[in-house]
């Protein structure tokens, strides 16, 4: 009797093993893949939000600690100020081409039926392709135009960085710099996310008299209140060539292949709007 129920079917044989282990795997890889599908929305959201916070962040409405105002608005309230646009970057002209809810530029300069390759001579910040739509933010108030918010990106050392850059009211005067990705060393290159650095760029003219972009970073700063030093940012000590990426990437984006169509277009507006209010 004992003999014939030990030849019955063999729980630990090889084949029930398998079986059970292919089962198990199933079920695990239709648990993470619903996970993943349903967690989408949420990280797409997430992802948004981030985003709004870093434009916040460079035009200096939010705190770099913070995830709200000081007058105790929310992400959400404070970026409802901002009006998102699609510009041309050629003709510098807003367009209606994309979606801007969903157009993502850092994309499109991959795809070569909307964007152009660059030069080795035009291509300062190493970006190899550009699209040929971008985002701006733009936030206004009673007065006109208050803040101008652009994405930037360029190469450092060891990777890309991606920010944005904050404008005054004039399209020339920095508000901020900010970065949300890189992958400069911490302690060298990483320095681009020092508060203290990126306090330096405030008040920044990012165009010369002659309209064009003339931001430097130096070692050694210029005389205060000469010429020169209305162009310059401190230098990353021990960085050279993140501080090099930099300084090209923003002169790039603001340069006639970047927002200087665009960002001239404003200031045009901006002039013919005061002439016209003083008669
Ligand atoms: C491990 C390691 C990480 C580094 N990371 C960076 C960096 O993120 N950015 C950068 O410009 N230089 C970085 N450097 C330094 C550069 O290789 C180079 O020495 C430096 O840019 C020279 O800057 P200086 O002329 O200001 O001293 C790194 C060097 C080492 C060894």
């Amino acid at each position: 009797m004992a003999e014939e129920m030990q030849k019955g079917p063999n729980k630990d044989g090889l084949a029930n093993t398998f079986l059970i282990a292919v089962f198990l795997c199933l079920i695990c890889s239709i648990v993470v893949s619903g996970l993943a599908v349903s967690l989408k929305p949420m990280q797409q959201l997430n992802k948004e939000l981030d985003q709004k916070k870093n434009i916040l962040r460079a035009a200096g409405l939010l705190a770099a600690d913070s995830d709200i105002s000081e007058d105790g608005r929310t992400v959400e309230e404070m970026f409802a100020d901002f009006n998102v646009r699609a510009v041309n970057l050629d003709s510098g002209e807003y367009t209606d081409v994309v979606n801007v809810e969903s157009y993502d530029p850092i994309r499109a300069a991959a795809d070569g039926t909307v964007s152009i390759g660059l030069s080795e001579d035009d291509d300062i910040a190493t970006l190899g392709r550009r699209e040929n739509v971008s985002l701006v933010f733009i936030k206004t108030n009673d007065a006109g135009i208050d803040k101008v918010v652009i994405p930037v990106r360029g190469f450092g050392l060891w990777g890309t960085l991606y920010g944005y850059l904050a404008l005054e009211s004039d399209f020339s005067t920095i508000a901020g710099l900010g970065f949300y990705q890189h992958k400069e060393t911490p302690g060298l290159g990483g320095e681009v996310d020092n508060p203290k650095w990126k306090q330096g760029w405030q008040g920044v003219q990012l165009y010369d008299e002659g309209g064009q972009p003339a931001v430097d970073l130096v070692k050694l700063r210029s005389p205060v209140n000469s010429d020169a030093s209305r162009y310059e940012v401190d230098a990353l000590s021990g960085a050279t060539f993140t501080t090099r990426g930099v300084k090209n990437l923003v002169n790039f984006w603001a340069g006639d292949l970047g927002f200087g169509p665009f960002l001239q277009k404003l200031k045009a507006q901006q002039m013919q709007a005061s002439v016209g209010g003083q008669h």
